[in-house]
């Protein structure tokens, strides 16, 4: 699904966000990052996504390299990613059903398929009764929660959140996880970044990338442990 070899990060202000990552994930797993404010989490999520580069190394997702001169072929990659940025980037003035099937238009869902799917992430969201809402008329957890119905409804196979428990009380950040990670299956691989440390500890079955510096460590609980340090 996922394969990093001594990929760094550099932005172009000479901040040097991730240095020589090597991570292999497979498709199916369930991927938690965590570590401090500006250890490079976001970064990691941003060459997954494909929204930024690898300044030097040599990363694949899904098979598709992700480098300059590939801007095409990523952007057909991103259609079977669903993100959950951390501000949401809903569109403002419209419902919740709307902000969801936008996320499918580019696809070229059909609007009926389109609409019954986000319907039903709707539900499984427990949001059905706001899906003609207007987005701006939400609490921050309901807004989250369309976010995240954006993200799965188009049934994508790596989904990734940043911050998703952020800004919310102990027992809705679980419900976001619990939410998050029940899309985890042998086909849809989840990654989320978190600094609920204390929400994840007790996981089992899943990954744990600890980032300081633009450095990783990886743990896996449930499976063959393994280390990388660089
Ligand atoms: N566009 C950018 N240009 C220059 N430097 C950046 C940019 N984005 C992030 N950085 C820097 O890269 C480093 C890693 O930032 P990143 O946002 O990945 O951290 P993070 O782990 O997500 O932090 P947080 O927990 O606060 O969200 C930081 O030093 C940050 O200041
Ligand atoms: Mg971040």
């Amino acid at each position: 699904m996922i394969k990093a070899k001594g990929v760094s990060l550099r932005y172009p202000d000479g901040t040097l966000a991730l240095k020589g990552i090597d991570l292999e994930i497979d498709t199916g797993e369930l991927v938690y990052i965590t570590g401090p404010s500006g250890s490079g989490k976001t970064s990691l999520l941003k060459l997954l996504m494909g929204i930024e580069y690898p300044t030097s190394g040599s990363l694949k997702v899904m098979g598709q390299s992700i480098a300059k001169g590939q801007e095409g072929n990523i952007r057909r990659l991103r259609k079977r990613i669903g993100p959950v940025f951390q501000e949401f980037r809903l569109i403002q003035g419209r419902t919740a059903l709307e902000n969801v099937m936008m996320g499918m238009r580019f696809l070229g869902i059909p609007c009926r398929q389109a609409k019954e799917n986000a319907k039903s992430a709707l539900t499984r969201l427990g949001l059905e009764h706001k899906a003609l809402s207007m987005v701006e008329n939400l609490s921050w957890g309901e807004a989250q929660r369309v976010a995240i119905a954006r993200a799965v409804a188009r049934k994508p196979r790596l989904i990734m959140a940043d911050e998703p428990t952020g800004n919310l009380d102990h027992d809705n950040a679980l419900i976001i996880l619990d939410l998050l990670t029940s899309f985890r299956d042998t086909n849809t691989t989840v990654i989320i970044t978190t600094h609920a440390t204390h929400l994840i500890e007790r996981q089992e079955n899943a990954t744990f990338i600890r980032m300081n510096g633009g450095n990783i460590s990886v743990e896996r609980r449930g499976k063959a442990y393994e280390e990388y340090l660089v």
